[in-house]
């Protein structure tokens, strides 16, 4: 079924709280929407108030036509309601199917993650860069020798922000990429690149969103492996959680 009733405005008593709730996350809603979000996406609990508003259940069928980051799709997944959604970002497209990928062991996961850290470590480091979280990346970074860095190709240069990510950051993150890309698993290589989008956008780069998206102070450095790695710790639990409640499918 698509959504054809016309959605009208919560009653002014809710709105209040609506307005105070905003966009904000909240603790119980972090499985699979925290995996990546971005600033126009939904907030869960206003796709659940419409699930209940229109009565959707197992026997019905949800199109998003705009789907972004996948809010509506999680949600009817939850729920055990068919959905297909439609988006023409590819990057935002591709983080809402991976959202939707529940179907995954996590102690895998996690043995396959550290493994690629470790191969990526032992690359960095003999390059002359340590990725050790509680030492001073500045101090630590001494010994690579700066023209050495990798860099993106100039026609994909083109497409980010000038100055949205340091040139040891970058380095780094494009080390790790080509040692998942030797030792992928496509069992988990959707969800690897997807922790490290948000790594980068989150942490790793000089990105800011106040909400608009804009370029702060740069940063020297960047622990992107370690980053990484917390990013897919912090997913692991939920796999079980979601797949265990999680009845439907989506697309
Ligand atoms: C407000 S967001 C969608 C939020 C989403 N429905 C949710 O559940 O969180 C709107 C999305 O529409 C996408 N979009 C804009 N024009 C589009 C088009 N012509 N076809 C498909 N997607 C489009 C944008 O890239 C953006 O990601």
């Amino acid at each position: 079924m698509i959504l054809e009733q016309t959605i009208s405005p919560p009653p002014k008593s809710e709105r209040k709280v609506s307005r105070r709730e905003d966009n904000k996350l909240q603790r119980h809603d972090r499985a699979a929407h925290q995996w990546y979000r971005f600033v126009l996406s939904f907030p869960p609990h206003l796709v659940r108030d419409y699930i209940k508003k229109f009565e959707l259940d197992e026997s019905s069928s949800v199109l998003d036509p705009f789907c972004g980051t996948g809010t509506t799709l999680v949600e009817c997944q939850k729920f055990g309601i068919k959905a297909v959604g439609l988006e023409s970002n590819p990057v935002v497209c591709f983080a809402s199917r991976t959202k939707l990928n529940w179907q995954i062991e996590p102690d895998e996961l996690w043995e396959h993650a550290q493994r690629v850290a470790a191969l990526t470590d032992a690359k960095l480091e003999d390059f002359g860069l340590e990725n050790n979280r509680e030492l001073m990346l500045l101090e630590t970074a001494q010994n690579f020798r700066p023209r050495d860095l990798l860099k993106l190709p100039a026609d994909l240069a083109k497409l980010i922000l000038k100055n949205s990510i340091s040139r040891l950051p970058l380095h780094r993150t494009l080390v790790l990429l080509e040692t998942l890309e030797e030792n992928r698993d496509d069992r988990f290589y959707d969800h690897e690149r997807l922790a490290l989008i948000t790594a980068l956008v989150n942490e790793i780069s000089n990105l800011h969103f106040g909400p608009e998206v804009g370029v702060g102070p740069a940063k020297f450095d960047a622990p992107v492996v370690s980053l990484w790695l917390d990013n897919i710790r912090r997913r692991l639990e939920k796999f079980a959680i979601l797949s265990s409640n999680g009845k439907g499918s989506s697309s």
